[in-house]
C-alpha cells in the first residue's frame, strides 16, 4: 500500500456534530422530528440527499426552489458554526498520525463530499498535511458513488488498490469498496460489515501502516 485517503467530516475533526447543528434548526423550523439516529443515515451524503433524507418525516410538498433555500439556508448555518474552527480543533493525535504516516512515505489525500473542504482544512491549517484535496467541488456523484475517492487516488498518482481509504460513514465505505479501495472503518462505520478493517483509534493507523492491515488491533 502507498496512499491513504481520508474522509474529512467525523473521521480527521468532529464536524459532522456541526452537520447535525445545521439540519436540526432547519428540521425544527419546519417542524421535523429529527434526531441523531436520522443524522447517522446523512454522514457522507451530499447536501441535497442529505435534505430528502429529512423530508422522509415531513408531510407537506416543496418545490425544487424552496429546497434548493434549504440547502443554502442549512449551508449558512453550518458555515456561521465553521468560524469556531482553529488549528487547536484538530487532536494533536490526529495531527501527529498523519505527520507519522507522511514520514513513513504514504501519499496522503482528502477524499470528502463536502464543498466546504477547502475551508475546513485552512481554518484548522490541515491542508499543508496532505498532497491532494477531492472534495465536493470537483465531482458530479456524491457517496456511495466511488468518484471523489477515485479523483483523490488520480490526484495522488496512485491506484485505488495501493490506497487505504478511512471512512466513518456506511456510504463511504461502500464507495471505497466500490471503487477497488481498502476501507478502513472508524466512528460508526466501524459497525459497518463491508469495512475490511474496524478501528476505534486514529492512531492505529500508524501500526497499519507500519505492519500492514492485520495489526489494527
Ligand atoms: C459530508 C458529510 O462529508 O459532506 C455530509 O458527511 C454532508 O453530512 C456532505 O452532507 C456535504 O457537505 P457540504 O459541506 O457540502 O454541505
Ligand atoms: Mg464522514
Amino acid at each position: 500500500m502507498k496512499g491513504f485517503i481520508f474522509d474529512l467530516d467525523g473521521v480527521l475533526l468532529s464536524t459532522d456534530e456541526l452537520h447535525y447543528q445545521a439540519w436540526k434548526k432547519v428540521a425544527d423550523k419546519l417542524g421535523i422530528p429529527f434526531d441523531r439516529t436520522i443524522n447517522d443515515r446523512l454522514r457522507g451524503v451530499s447536501r441535497e440527499a442529505s435534505l430528502e433524507i429529512i423530508l422522509e418525516k415531513y408531510d407537506g410538498r416543496l418545490s425544487a426552489a424552496e429546497k434548493e433555500d434549504l440547502c443554502n439556508e442549512k449551508n449558512e448555518y453550518y458555515k456561521e458554526l465553521l468560524h469556531t474552527l482553529n488549528e487547536r480543533t484538530i487532536l494533536p493525535q490526529v495531527r501527529e498520525t498523519l505527520k507519522d504516516l507522511r514520514a513513513q512515505g504514504y501519499r496522503l489525500a482528502v477524499g470528502s463530499s463536502s464543498k466546504n473542504t477547502k475551508t475546513i482544512l485552512q481554518r484548522t491549517e490541515l491542508d499543508s498535511c496532505f498532497d491532494a484535496v477531492s472534495d465536493g467541488n470537483n465531482i458530479s456523484k456524491s457517496k456511495p458513488d466511488p468518484e471523489v475517492f477515485l479523483k483523490a487516488a488520480e490526484y495522488i498518482f496512485l491506484d485505488p488498490k495501493e490506497c487505504y481509504v478511512v471512512e466513518d460513514a456506511d456510504a463511504g465505505i461502500d464507495a471505497a469498496v466500490a471503487g477497488g479501495f481498502y476501507p478502513i472503518g472508524i466512528g460508526p462505520a466501524s459497525h459497518c460489515a463491508a469495512a475490511k478493517l474496524k478501528i476505534d483509534d486514529f492512531t492505529q493507523l500508524k501500526d497499519i501502516a507500519r505492519y500492514g492491515s492485520g495489526n489494527a488491533r
